[in-house]
């Protein structure tokens, strides 16, 4: 399940003006400043190959990459980002839930949660709303490298992880398959690029 490659395609606003080649494609979304843009970079080995940054708001179209040229990774803008202009976070909004609508190569969602902050009800939303348009969907939680603070509840993230978990579970049912990840240590590096090749490989 190794990378060989990896190289940006293109950018686009519409979900029409995606690629049109038909290979599988996964698509990393979640919060502004989650980590999708850094776990992508992780995943390929590559530092710089999506655009990452402090500040929120950094990635503002879909972003294809082809993977081992035969699949896509898709870089996505996050969402809940209170600081931007509302024209923009609505369109953002509204053309990223159109891509998971209507993409039909879209072989399953990875929906990012921060697990060094306690949850938030923005992330059971977006998730609630993935299940019951029933697009398949496998979290995945940043930051677990980021240990315990005053500032983040002072809990650690396997606590983060398991209250999030519980919610999940009273929402659906069931917890999606879910991988522990950081993109500073490389953590669940592995373990992600095994479930894609599983899920490619059914
Ligand atoms: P938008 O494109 O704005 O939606 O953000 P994004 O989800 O792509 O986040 P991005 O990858 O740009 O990372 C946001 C910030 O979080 C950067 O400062 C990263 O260095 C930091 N970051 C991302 N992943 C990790 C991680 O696993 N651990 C730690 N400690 N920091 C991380
Ligand atoms: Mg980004």
């Amino acid at each position: 399940a190794q990378v060989v490659n990896a190289d940006f395609v293109k950018s686009s606003v519409r979900p029409d003006d995606c690629p049109r080649d038909g290979l599988p494609e996964f698509a990393l979304v979640g919060r502004s400043n989650v980590g999708k843009s850094s776990l992508l970079n992780s995943l390929v080995r590559r530092k710089r190959l999506a655009l990452t940054s402090k500040k929120p708001g950094k990635t503002q179209c879909i972003n294809h990459f082809k993977v081992n040229d035969s699949w896509y990774l898709v870089d996505l803008p996050g969402y809940g980002y209170a600081s931007a202009p509302q024209e923009a976070r609505t369109n953002w909004d509204e053309f990223t839930r159109n891509y998971f609508l209507s993409r039909e190569n879209l072989v399953s969602v990875f929906l990012l949660i921060d697990a060094s902050i306690p949850a938030k009800k923005i992330d059971l939303d977006y998730a609630s709303w993935l299940g019951q348009n029933k697009v398949p969907m496998t979290l995945v939680f940043t930051k677990c490298d980021k240990r315990k603070k005053k500032k983040n509840g002072g809990r650690r993230p396997e606590e983060n992880v398991e209250t999030f978990q519980s919610l999940i579970r009273e929402y659906f049912g069931a917890a999606p398959p879910w991988i522990m990840t950081s993109s500073v240590t490389n953590q669940g590096r592995d373990e992600i690029l095994l479930h894609m090749s599983q899920l490619r490989n059914y």
